[in-house]
């Protein structure tokens, strides 16, 4: 389209019109055309192929996230699916229309602030985490729904299918299904329809079995004919219902009829030449990032050695996640300083604070008031320049393990992204007060970060899982693409995080020297080497000016990147 089109139109508009569409066709193409390839990155293979499939049939790179994200729910259940949640950030080309799809869980309306208290008012261990009790109700077939009527080009009887085949035929299980399965295996044998559905003879199946989900089938079948209504109303509804209650949990029929996806208006802030376009509330994620971001304008890393770059990285994760603790939970429910957290003087205050020479103990900022892998990312760029970044969950490693019988939909325990109770450590050890706490209908925050990051040269989609360390890694890849690296770098790069509580820098394994290490000990660092590498970003990286588009998915991973060229 770019060269020709814009050429033509250019001439018959009168000159004021001409310059603002010149402006924006050339900021939404960039000098040289579009994009000259189609991209998707997600963490599995058989999902990547799906969205690719979308766009060979015509569709758009919305119809693809709707293949992505279903067959997601089948391949991948450990990570996301119909019984969860997520963010959709959409970048539509022909209007620059930016848009974060909110299909994130909201608590029942029977839950209440102490449901998972017992009676002396300590946290039930693992009340938010296991069987029914621990599930909100799900928002992902309502936004697939939402996705496919408002911004796809194909029906959800041709975006669905590969999820509904997969479903129907079965897939490999592969090495992450089963380490998943195994650290889920209590929870999966205590529900009879998970067991069936995801185990063998009650065990971690062999590599390559081929679970078949006929019931999951049947419930996207029904998603296809009849949009959201096909889950949340009608038979679908009815079971899922009845089998909550039946294992102890409190949803109602009015809990699903009145699900309701929403659309918000993405985070977005200036750096330097960038611009940044993240997840809003109930996202924690844009809002943590922009802070960072705002901070490093105050603090640059400009001139300082690795010890000195991670020790300002560290000390910037520390104050955002302290305000995350503090001040954030569902805008729609209680009021949250957005204004002033965005704000760059505030920011500016912050990071004037930061010693370069000494750690800040956690508990000197103010403290709230007394009061991996799972999920999923992928990444997706058509050829026109639609963009999206998916972030989505059923949270811990197989949700809370319960599967609903007769709908083959595994749901998730996002209940635990709750505060239980105010200063007590959910299962990522976040803390949080007031503003968090458990309500009817509310939101549970969540730290899912889908972004772009935007230049007159360039285009970045990436997000990963990673619980609470999904910002500072989103945050790490961000200064990767800005600093230029290529996309293989900011999905690779060994990753360091800090949350505030506790007060530790957690360090990937050969993430950091024993240099580096050893000087922010020197700083009064707590250091706490991880094990295990955690992560799985899947990446997209369009270079605007020659057109090159280039993906990458976590080599920590499964997943699969692919660039398919495009002739203009
Ligand atoms: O919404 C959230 O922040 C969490 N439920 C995400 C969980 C997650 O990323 C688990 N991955 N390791």
């Amino acid at each position: 389209m770019a060269d020709i089109g814009r050429g033509i139109f250019c001439l018959k508009a009168p000159l004021w019109s001409l310059f603002i569409f010149c402006l924006l066709v050339s900021s939404l193409v960039g000098a040289a055309g579009g994009p000259r390839g189609e991209a998707v990155a997600s963490a599995h293979p058989l999902a990547t192929e799906a969205g690719l499939m979308m766009l060979q049939a015509g569709g758009n790179a919305f119809d693809a996230a709707v293949a992505v994200s279903a067959a997601l729910a089948v391949v991948e259940p450990y990570g996301s699916g119909l019984g969860g949640g997520g963010f959709w950030l959409l970048h539509r080309a022909r209007d620059g229309h930016q848009v974060m799809i909110d299909g994130r869980e909201r608590a029942p309306f029977a839950a209440h602030p102490d449901m998972y208290l017992d009676e002396k008012g300590e946290v039930v261990a693992g009340a938010s985490i296991d069987g029914p009790l621990a599930a909100g109700i799900p928002g992902t077939p309502a936004a697939l729904a939402h996705i496919a009527e408002h911004y796809g080009r194909l029906p959800l009887s041709v975006s669905l299918r590969p999820a509904i085949i997969l479903a129907a035929d079965g897939f490999p299980v592969d090495r992450v299904y089963r380490r998943m399965a195994g650290l889920r295996l209590s929870p999966l044998r205590d529900s009879e329809e998970a067991a069936a559905q995801f185990l063998l003879d009650g065990a971690v199946p062999p590599h390559r079995h081929r679970p078949r989900q006929p019931a999951l089938a049947e419930t996207l079948h029904r998603i296809a004919r009849n949009g959201a209504r096909g889950f949340y109303a009608g038979e679908i509804a009815e079971r899922l219902v009845t089998a909550v209650r039946a294992g102890g949990g409190i949803w109602s029929s009015r809990d699903l009829r009145d699900y309701r996806v929403l659309e918000r208006a993405p985070v977005a802030t200036r750096f330097g030449e960038y611009r940044l376009v993240s997840a809003n509330l109930p996202s924690s994620g844009g809002i943590l990032l922009v802070q960072m971001l705002n901070m490093l304008m105050a603090r640059p890393l400009d001139g300082l050695d690795e010890a000195g770059r991670v020790h300002l990285l560290v000390e910037i994760m520390r104050r955002a996640y302290a305000d995350r603790a503090r001040y954030l939970g569902d805008a729609d429910h209680v009021s949250v300083p957005v204004a002033r957290l965005l704000n760059r003087g505030y920011a500016q205050r912050l990071a004037r604070q930061i010693d370069p020479g000494r750690a800040t103990p956690s508990p000197v900022l103010s403290a709230p008031p007394a009061e991996g892998r799972d999920t999923t990312h992928f990444s997706v760029l058509d050829a026109a320049g639609n963009r999206v970044a998916a972030t989505l969950s059923v949270n811990y490693p197989f949700g809370s393990g319960f599967v609903a019988a007769g709908t083959g939909v595994l749901l998730n325990d996002e209940m635990d992204d709750f505060s239980a109770k105010p200063g007590s450590a959910n299962a990522y050890g976040l803390i949080g007060n007031h503003a968090n706490a458990i309500a009817p209908g509310k939101r549970m925050l969540s730290s899912m970060s889908p972004t772009f990051l935007e230049s007159p040269d360039r285009v970045a989609i990436l997000g990963t899982p990673g619980g609470s360390r999904i910002i500072s890694m989103v945050l790490l890849g961000l200064l990767d693409a800005i600093d230029g690296r290529p996309v293989a770098d900011w999905v690779a790069r060994g990753r360091f995080h800090h949350q505030y509580m506790p007060d530790r820098v957690e360090v990937e394994p050969a993430a950091l020297g024993d240099e580096v290490l050893g000087a922010l000990r020197q700083k009064g660092h707590r250091i706490r080497q991880l094990d295990e590498p955690y992560g799985n970003m899947q990446a997209i990286s369009w270079d605007r000016v020659s057109g090159e588009v280039t993906a990458a998915s976590d080599p920590r991973g499964i997943g699969r990147s692919v660039v398919v060229p495009v002739s203009r």
